[in-house]
């Protein structure tokens, strides 16, 4: 067995001091261990330091920290700039470059020296630990602890076994996390673990969106955010990781999942990336950040109208509550029924379209609309026109809708509007994670809602929207597109046809 990772005096040896090395090590300091850092660049370490040092100054200026713990953080980093000077350590964690063979060889050279039972852990983020292991004489005491950008203040680390690594282990590494005070979540060694394969739906489908001119970059965002509660949009979310980042591992999941359709990478990021066009570090993504003011036009032109005097709303899922709005605007409310001449038509797709629901049920193109009341959320609507809806009838029915607490937000016509189509893509890309047994169902949100702030995780958000609704969504999407990466998953399927919690494990 393992090295006993409990004892009081544990050192941990962190090689690579960059953006994730110093962190890890600070983290490992703060909870009472010795930390040796090295790192292959000659200055790195004492920028390392340095950067720690400032970090916990902010802390004891804020009165977070006393001077005397930062004084204990920073006596027990030490520098070290030989492999040998870590020949004690219990733990190795490596964070240095991104590279197979340069951790490989890193492993073999720590073998040698670590005692027999010692810990190698890897804080890849897109390579196989097992693929690390094979490098190495014991692959068994070999295994991935990845923890997320800042270190110091994200409280996940996902807690990754290899194929021959040694069970024992990965139960040992979730009492060390924990005693780092992190939040360890297992996942097996597939790509992207759990966080980074999460994160598959919310951005990619976003560019689709926009990519097929149904809203734009900023209209997606205010949605997610107004109407589906995310701190940030998937566009301010590009912006801030960097598109060059994002692209990569969209590209490098595809790739992994040989092909798999749900993960297919953004043809238009390879250009904004070729671009230079990056996000916040390169000063302009899909946002400024020059300081000019943001002018991108609406993606559907709305005239002013009066609010109508008659509408018609589709007697289907939804359609009550729509009712029940537009009434509480003053308008008279037909629910059901033949639509009176003049009355604009309401309808409330799950997955399909406004032009599918405006011919399923035999309504005049010109004065139909979409509405999304998927989650039934009041911050902000989204208003979905036909190719045929009449300027007059979209503006008429904004003024119908909007208010001060939820303006309208008008898109063209697309199977599952925008936030219906995103929330479906997490949850489905979520059940998938399960299915494949990557983690623990509860493990997953868990993971998500540390890993990537999401409001909740993908099975939580899809037992609030209703397991069936969310496959409903996706057959209709599936059904209108023929798009295989719009296919629900078996678990999704099953649990929604049982009608039980998408928590419930086989
Ligand atoms: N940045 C993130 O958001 C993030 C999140 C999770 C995991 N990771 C993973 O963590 C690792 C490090 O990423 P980072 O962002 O800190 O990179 P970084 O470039 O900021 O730091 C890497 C450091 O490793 C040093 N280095 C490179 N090769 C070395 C070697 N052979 N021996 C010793 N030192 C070496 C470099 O000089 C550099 O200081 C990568 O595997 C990355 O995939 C990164």
């Amino acid at each position: 067995m393992a090295i006993d990772l409990r004892k009081p005096d544990l050192t941990v040896a962190v090689f690579g001091a960059g953006t994730m090395g110093r962190g890890i090590a600070q983290v490992c300091a703060q909870a009472g261990l010795t930390a040796l850092l090295f790192d292959a660049r000659a200055g790195a370490v004492a920028e390392a330091i340095a950067a720690v040092d400032k970090a916990l100054a902010g802390l004891v200026a804020k009165g977070r920290m006393s001077a005397d713990d930062k004084s204990g953080v920073l006596a027990r980093m030490r520098p070290i700039a030989f492999y040998d000077d870590a020949a004690g350590a219990d733990v190795v964690i490596e964070a240095i470059v991104e590279d197979l063979d340069a951790k490989r060889a890193l492993f073999r050279e720590m073998e040698q020296r670590i005692a027999p039972d010692a810990v190698l852990a890897t804080n890849t983020s897109s390579l196989s630990v097992t693929a690390i292991a094979a490098g190495c004489a014991r692959p068994q005491r070999v295994a991935g602890l990845h923890f997320f950008n800042p270190p110091p203040l994200m409280r996940l680390v996902e807690v990754i076994g290899g194929l021959r690594t040694e069970p024992a282990l990965v139960e040992a590494l979730v009492d060390f996390v924990k005693r780092i005070n992190k939040h360890p979540v297992v996942a097996t060694d597939t790509p992207g673990f759990v966080v980074n394969h999460a994160g598959r739906a919310y951005g990619p489908e976003a560019l689709r969106i926009v990519a097929q001119g149904i809203a734009s970059p900023r209209e997606v965002d205010l949605l997610m955010k107004e109407a589906a509660g995310f701190r940030m949009g998937p566009f301010e979310l590009l912006d801030l990781i960097g598109g060059d980042v994002t692209h990569a591992v969209m590209v490098s999941m595809f790739e992994q999942y040989f092909g798999e359709p749900m993960y297919q990478p953004s043809p238009q990021m390879t250009t904004r990336v070729a671009g230079g066009l990056l996000g916040r570090k390169s000063k302009q993504g899909f946002y400024s950040y020059d300081g000019a003011p943001d002018a991108s036009p609406p993606t559907v032109d709305v005239p002013a109208q009066p609010k109508p005097a008659a509408a018609w709303v589709a007697d289907e899922e939804g359609g009550r509550d729509l009712a029940g709005l537009l009434k509480g605007a003053g308008i008279a409310v037909q629910l059901g029924g033949a639509p009176a001449p003049d009355a604009i038509c309401f309808v409330t797709p799950l997955g399909e379209d406004a032009t599918g629901a405006a011919v399923r049920l035999a309504l005049e193109p010109a004065r139909t609309v979409a509405v999304d009341m998927f989650g039934r959320f009041s911050g902000r609507h989204t208003l979905m026109k036909t190719p045929l809806t009449s300027p007059e009838t979209l503006g008429a029915a904004v003024a119908a809708l909007a208010t001060e607490a939820s303006p309208v937000t008008v898109i063209n016509d697309s199977a599952g509007f925008v936030v219906q189509r995103l929330l479906a893509m997490i949850v489905n890309v979520g059940t998938r994670i399960a299915e494949l047994r990557i983690a623990a169902p509860t493990d997953i949100d868990t993971a998500v809602e540390l890993g990537l702030n999401y409001p909740k995780g993908p099975l939580a958000l899809g037992n609030i929207l209703g397991p069936a609704r969310a496959l409903a969504v996706l057959d209709g999407m599936h059904g209108v597109t023929l798009d295989p990466k719009y296919r629900a998953t078996a678990w999704l399927r099953r649990r929604a046809r049982l009608g039980v919690s998408l928590l419930t494990p086989d």
